[in-house]
């Protein structure tokens, strides 16, 4: 047939694929839409009788494999079937469970030590279509039922444990069972923990959201993320028909990229606790510093929460200079071998000031109640000998 073709036909004709054995790496599906050998075949496809790829807005086998892969490490060990949607962001991830699950009218259940954007993104975005924020202390289950019992219109509780930035613990499986006893879903960020560290699904969580840009992905060359929710959920067809349509949809670069970093997941969080341990109990003892913030410190109020919803107490510790702001600034511009950089989970340390980056947008009000203060720094401990670490964060605090 090529032989048959103009010279300008025969360029713009795609390669047929002749694969005569299996790639043992995930290939990179490039497409933008499938192909049909026939109109019945192309119909079948489309109404849901027969499963093909159509458009890879709506996935291809390199998002769904790779989303399917972390649902199932979101499962792992239970009898839960899980499903995936891989997005553009964790943010994508976030607001495209928001837009499926919430209507004009219904209310969220939150914390104030949340991501900044999570915060931004309910009082901004949401709050002008009537979907309101009450922002509470989710550790006071009093306060949670109460709120329960007396607003019908509470339909999601939403929190991350530990929060971000300041490591508090939430109880998971009395939320959750809170919230089924009035009807309202539970969705847990799990980007601090990943499926390794916690698996909320174990707790009764109903979603799960992860900005895999962070800690599953893990090198810091991909912005993506991933919600998980159990099959046989009303939701996942509205979530689905949500992601095609707002185009909240993950490609097939950072699908692999994920996939690419997850597989060393295990012992890059091993590395990351056992570090971040280390970091905390020099901080602890070192006479400069008031606080810190971790929850694999014995004297943590949220120790053995953490220590039963936990494998390990993860990467992340945040910690107060004496001197507040001042000394914070001055630590940040000494750094020489950790960076000041915001985004967290890579291999490397990375060090954030939440109050003017991350968490900058969140009214000052919501930061002082949870305990962002001005002076708050935030570490993501990375996986570099844990001498060098210590060492700069010595001469950085002087
Ligand atoms: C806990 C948490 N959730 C969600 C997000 C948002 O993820 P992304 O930046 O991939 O949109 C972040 C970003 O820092 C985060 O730290």
């Amino acid at each position: 047939m090529y032989k048959k073709m103009n010279f300008s036909s025969l360029c713009a004709k795609e390669v047929k694929e002749e694969r005569t054995s299996t790639p043992h790496q995930l290939p990179i599906y490039a497409a933008s839409t499938f192909q049909f050998n026939s109109i019945e075949e192309s119909m079948a496809v489309f109404k849901g009788e027969q499963k093909g790829d159509i458009y890879s807005r709506f996935g291809n086998p390199t998002i769904n494999g790779v989303a399917q892969k972390i649902a199932n490490l979101e499962a792992h060990g239970s009898e839960i079937d899980a499903f995936g949607f891989l997005c553009s962001s964790g943010m994508a991830a976030i607001s495209t469970l928001m837009f499926s699950a919430l209507a004009p009218g219904d209310k969220v259940l939150t914390q104030g030590n949340l991501y900044g954007g999570t915060t931004d993104l309910l009082l901004k975005i949401l709050g002008p279509l009537n979907i309101q924020t009450d922002i509470i202390n989710l550790q006071d289950l009093d306060v949670v039922e109460e709120k329960l019992k007396n607003d019908p219109s509470i339909k999601m509780i939403y929190f991350e444990t530990p929060a971000n930035p300041t490591l508090d613990c939430l109880p998971i499986l009395q939320l959750s069972d809170m919230a089924k006893r009035y009807d309202c879903i539970t969705v847990a960020d799990n980007t601090f923990c990943t499926p390794y560290l916690q698996q909320p699904f174990l707790f009764g969580v109903d979603f799960i959201v992860h900005s895999t840009t962070k800690y599953l992905n893990g090198h810091g060359n991909s912005i993506a993320g991933v919600l998980v929710g159990k099959e046989g959920h009303p939701l996942k067809a509205k979530i689905f028909q949500t992601l095609k349509l707002i185009g909240t949809n993950c490609n097939s670069w950072d699908a692999w990229l994920i996939n690419n970093g997850m597989k060393t997941l295990a012992i890059r969080m091993d590395k990351h606790s056992e570090n971040a341990q280390k970091v905390a109990e020099y901080l602890s003892k070192h006479p400069k510093v008031i606080q810190v913030n971790y929850p694999g410190l014995l004297d943590h109020p949220d120790h053995h929460l953490a220590k039963a919803q936990m494998r390990k107490f993860g990467g992340m510790l945040s910690f107060e200079l004496d001197g507040g702001l001042e000394s914070g600034k001055k630590f940040m511009n000494h750094l020489q071998f950790c960076t000041l950089a915001p985004t967290l989970g890579d291999v490397d340390t990375l060090i954030l000031h939440p109050a003017s980056m991350s968490h900058i947008n969140v009214p000052p009000a919501i930061r002082a109640a949870t305990g962002i203060t001005d002076g708050l720094v935030r570490i993501s401990v990375g996986i570099e000998a844990i001498e060098d670490i210590i060492q700069d964060l010595e001469q950085a605090i002087g």
